[in-house]
């Protein structure tokens, strides 16, 4: 081809075809060609689109594979915020909503859609003059991330829509979901590539939505229902109306659906969908109800926080009942010993679970577990499923045959006799300093991101070095050395992946640049039981530097805000070890950073000014303040235009909301505030 016309009317009827064929086979779930020919001109626009660059759009279907990466997400402030629902278990609860509702609008036999509530990751598509400008997530309702690419890589999104009857402007709103069948396949490829699996869909959903690299994303194969249109001109009245006609654009509307008029048909939607769900290809954890006529909407208004034109029902936590096979012991990094129930398999939320924790020796004395019994297991909205009931073994009850399982006495890995504190609820092997899995998830942790952040070296590659006596203790792994990495191997894998010159190279750096890490968390890295990345961060600031806290007393530490006396005795205990204190002072020698950095803090805040509401986990409110206003901020205490964060703890008064909202003054939570004062030390 060599007239460019020509070029170009060809490139926009692939992607013309392209787009119809993903339609068919997205969302309408009815392909009209097979995979390979699909592949075939894709191929073919992808070659033309190469070739002749000047005819790129970023719409183009060769686009959706994943652009570029996304280092940060920028914020994006909701033109609409985006609300939640109110949401019960309770079905009279729903019959008293209706009834307010029909009270308030002084009407009866108001029209109700009912809709399944998809359990995902809520996003809010922009579309103008019909293509998708922006995708975002909820955020804090207000505020959300930019995820528009990533979001693009989801093939029933339309990045067109058809017809030229939608408004200039509008957004809608719906739920990424991971669909049961491609979740199982993903989790299925990350235990095979020695990966934790996801818990639920939902986790996987928006941990997908998170990735900074688009093609990953890609890679997941998720999908988006939507729920919701919302604009300044949008024709249609009915919300079942915006949601057909939002269809006939090109977009996902789940066909489970349907209008209710009286209490007696919202409940029976209730009732099939909470039989039904597990035959659906996705999760749903409820109902949502909406008034239909959307001139009511403003009449009824909304709270804070939700609607009262809409609300959910959601489903009790799922049950299912399994046999006990075994109970295996779990040790982690601190030396906790974790009693875990193996069972049956039994299909339980949406995915097969075969275990589940028991917590600990008292847990399991409570639920009085017997050999033989069979378990109730729930997962509810908990990611993890929990053990709620055990049914013991009708004959052996009444011969009086029952054996309660014993918690075990000595280590499962190293033998030796375990250890019961007074008032904790489980066991713990003491052997610190050999216990072979002790080490490696003290090394785990040590090299994890909001610790030492050397994760080049990954949880499994530590454990290749350890398994080859290459490092010892934390010290050793700053003694390393490329030659001494390249090509080392598990000794218990059958796979024998060695670390090749490129990755032994990257280990080495990221290292060494773990000697810039600030000291709280290189006391948070150290791995001291109960003392978790909040309290490193309160207990460095306090005493400023390592030597301050060798030498503090029991005393000393509870003066400090949230240390209670088991953090307290845990620190006095890991600084009486005296291999503890030769390691600190090799790793001080080595370079790491054992004291505060004033100087680096002092101006962070500068010229910012700050009003804190609520209750905190790490400070005080005089303590917060002092921070602030140490880091060169502002500690006001009323909020103006002029304020530029109020930060929020727990029971932030619902006034302060509103009025931050109003004057669209930023809020942060103490997490947020704690990256701004230490963002500047990282990376
Ligand atoms: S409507 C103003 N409809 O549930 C109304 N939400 O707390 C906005 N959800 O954040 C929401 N399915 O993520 C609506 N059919 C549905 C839904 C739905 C799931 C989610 C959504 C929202 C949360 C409610």
């Amino acid at each position: 081809m060599d007239n460019n016309q020509e070029v170009k009317q060809k490139i926009d009827s692939l992607r013309k075809l392209l787009e119809r064929y993903s339609y068919e086979y997205y969302v309408l779930d009815n392909p009209t060609i097979d995979d390979i020919e699909f592949d075939n001109l894709l191929k073919e626009l992808d070659g033309l689109e190469k070739q002749y660059p000047e005819f790129y759009s970023s719409f183009s279907p060769t686009q959706r594979v994943g652009g570029q990466i996304n280092k940060d997400f920028k914020q994006v402030t909701h033109k609409y915020p985006m609300l939640s629902l109110a949401n019960t278990y309770s079905k009279d609860e729903i019959v008293d909503f209706v009834a307010r509702a029909e009270e308030s609008l002084n009407m009866k036999d108001l029209e109700w859609v009912c809709e399944l509530k998809y359990d995902g990751l809520s996003i809010s598509l922009l579309y103008e003059e019909g293509v998708l400008v922006r995708a975002s997530t909820r955020g804090n309702g207000v505020v959300g991330d930019d995820v528009t690419s990533n979001i693009k890589t989801i093939p029933s999104i339309p990045l067109h829509l058809q017809g030229n009857d939608f408004p200039q402007e509008f957004e809608i709103r719906g739920e990424v979901v991971y669909p049961h069948k491609a979740f199982e396949e993903f989790n299925k490829k990350r235990i095979e590539n020695g990966e934790e699996p996801f818990a639920n869909c939902r986790n996987a959903a928006s941990g997908s939505l998170k990735l900074q690299d688009p093609k990953e994303v890609a890679k997941r194969k998720l999908d988006c229902y939507l729920y919701f249109l919302i604009g300044d001109s949008i024709k249609e009245k009915k919300h079942y109306d915006r949601l057909r006609q939002a269809k006939q654009w090109g977009f996902k509307i789940a066909p489970y659906m349907a209008i209710a008029t009286n209490i007696n048909e919202i409940m029976d939607f209730i009732n099939y969908w909470d039989k039904q769900r597990d035959d659906l290809p996705f999760d749903i954890d409820g109902i949502v109800i909406k008034l239909n006529d959307t001139n009511y909407w403003n009449t009824l208004g909304a709270t804070a926080k939700s609607p009262r034109w809409a609300t959910a029902f959601k489903f009790k936590a799922e049950q299912a009942k399994s046999k006990l096979k075994s109970v295996e012991y779990q040790v982690g990094r601190t030396g906790v010993v974790t009693p875990v129930a193996e069972f049956e398999p039994v299909w339980l939320g949406g995915t097969w679970v075969k275990r589940a924790t028991l917590h600990n020796s008292d847990q399991m004395d409570k639920l009085s577990l017997c050999l033989d019994d069979t378990l109730v297991i729930e997962k509810g909205g908990e990611i993890i499923p929990k053990i709620v009931a055990c049914e013991h073994d009708k004959e052996k009850e009444e011969k009086g045959l029952l054996e309660k399982v014993g918690f075990i006495k000595r280590c499962p890995i190293c033998n030796t006799p375990l250890v019961k504190e007074e008032e904790q609820a489980g066991y713990y092997c003491p052997n610190y300093n050999h216990c072979s899995v002790q080490i490696l998830g003290r090394f785990q942790h040590f090299i994890s991101k909001k610790a030492m952040n050397i994760e080049t070296l990954g949880g499994e590659k530590i454990r290749y070095l350890l398994e080859n006596n290459i490092v010892s203790d934390f010290a050793s792994l700053y003694e390393l050395s490329e030659n001494k990495l390249i090509g080392v191997y598990s000794l218990t894998d059958d796979k024998k992946l060695s670390i090749q010159e490129k990755g032994a190279k990257n280990i080495i750096t990221s290292i060494e640049n773990s000697k810039q890490v600030p000291f709280e968390r290189v006391l948070f890295a150290l791995g001291i039981r109960y003392v978790g990345e909040v309290s490193a961060k309160t207990i460095a600031r306090h005493f400023e530097n390592i030597d301050n806290i060798i030498n503090a007393k029991k005393e000393d530490f509870v003066l400090v805000n949230d240390v209670g006396e088991t953090v307290a005795e845990s620190l006095v205990s890991y600084f009486s070890n005296s291999e503890n204190l030769l390691e600190i002072d090799r790793l001080r020698q080595l370079g790491l950073r054992f004291e505060i950095e004033k100087k680096q803090t002092k101006d962070i805040l500068m010229g910012k000014s700050f009003v804190v509401s609520g209750v905190f986990k790490g400070y005080s409110r005089e303590e917060i303040k002092k921070v602030i206003e140490d880091n060169g901020g502002k500690s006001v205490s009323s909020l103006s235009s002029k304020t530029d964060f109020l930060v929020f703890g727990e029971n932030m008064g619902p006034e302060k909301k509103k009025k931050a909202e109003a004057l669209n003054i930023k809020m942060i939570s103490e997490e947020e505030f704690n990256n701004m004062l230490t963002n500047t030390n990282e990376e």
